[in-house]
């Protein structure tokens, strides 16, 4: 099958859904500049993840962990738009078919392109919250230079983001709610995201145990591909959501056609 049979194949099969989910991960904001965790160019590259992304390490040296990784997220992060990705599953919600995003993205991306019914799996980089009285505070106000880290609270103690580090579970709402999306939906997309990292890349299991079709975008394959998912999109997210919802945006009116 070529590239353009792929995309019209799975624009037909949006077309003919009544209740779509994506599950998206690092790959879906890779082309705002953001970069993803695994694979040529991940963080995980530059770093150890059980030494910066792990509970433990944060709360023995929280310096560090703002000083190595947290910093510089910030920066990307606050710099970082939605791409045609992001704005793809804005206007296939519009179009009454996509009903939930699952995002493993703290980026805040997806609701800035317009979504409107965003599941944050591992929470959100742009509040932080002091892990002596609780204290929201917005990351875009705190100030991270190198001599004030980790940056603290009024009260003296230390701002953590508000995302899930490695060791800590996934904030119960979003799991339940993740679960139920999964579970009632007819088709699942699952754009750029590796699928390594549970619970989240049990979500497609999920929809498919439960008589949803799944449909992958990724340059590379996955450990769902050929078993849980349907069809392999390859290619970059991007060009291929915004290809795939003309296409669907195209099926729809012709099928309104008298
Ligand atoms: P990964 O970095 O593991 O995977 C990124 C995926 O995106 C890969 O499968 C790439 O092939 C794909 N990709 C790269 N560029 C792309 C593009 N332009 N368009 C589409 N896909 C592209 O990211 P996640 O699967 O999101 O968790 O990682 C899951 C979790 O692991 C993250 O949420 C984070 C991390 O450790 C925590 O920090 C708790």
């Amino acid at each position: 099958m070529t590239p353009n049979d792929l995309i019209h194949q799975t624009a037909e099969i949006i077309a003919s859904s009544r209740h779509v989910v994506a599950l998206t991960g690092a790959g879906m904001s890779v082309e705002s500049g953001i970069p993803p965790f695994r694979g040529k160019g991940g963080l995980w590259e530059k770093f150890d993840p059980m030494e910066v992304a792990h509970i433990q390490s944060f709360m023995r040296n929280p310096e560090r962990v703002w000083r190595l990784l947290i910093s510089e997220m910030k920066d990307i992060l606050t710099e970082a738009r939605p791409n045609p990705a992001h704005y793809g599953l804005a206007r296939l919600e519009s179009l009454g078919k996509l009903k939930t995003v699952i995002t493993q993205n703290v980026d805040g991306l997806h609701q800035l392109a317009g979504s409107r019914d965003v599941i944050e799996f591992h929470g959100n980089f742009a509040w932080l919250w002091c892990l002596d009285c609780g204290d929201r505070a917005r990351t875009v106000d705190i100030d991270v230079n190198p001599g004030r880290l980790p940056p603290r609270c009024g009260c003296g103690g230390i701002y953590r983001p508000d995302c899930v580090f490695f060791g800590e579970s996934i904030p119960m709402q979003a799991l339940d709610r993740s679960q139920m999306a999964a579970s009632s939906c007819d088709l699942m997309l699952v754009i750029g995201t590796s699928a390594v990292v549970q619970p989240a890349a049990f979500m497609p299991l999920i929809a498919r145990q439960s008589g949803a079709v799944v449909i992958e975008i990724n340059p590379e394959p996955t450990p769902l591909t050929g078993t849980t998912s349907k069809l392999l999109v390859q290619g970059k997210a991007g060009s291929a959501v915004q290809q795939i919802t003309d296409e669907v945006e195209r099926i729809m009116a012709a099928r309104r056609q008298p």
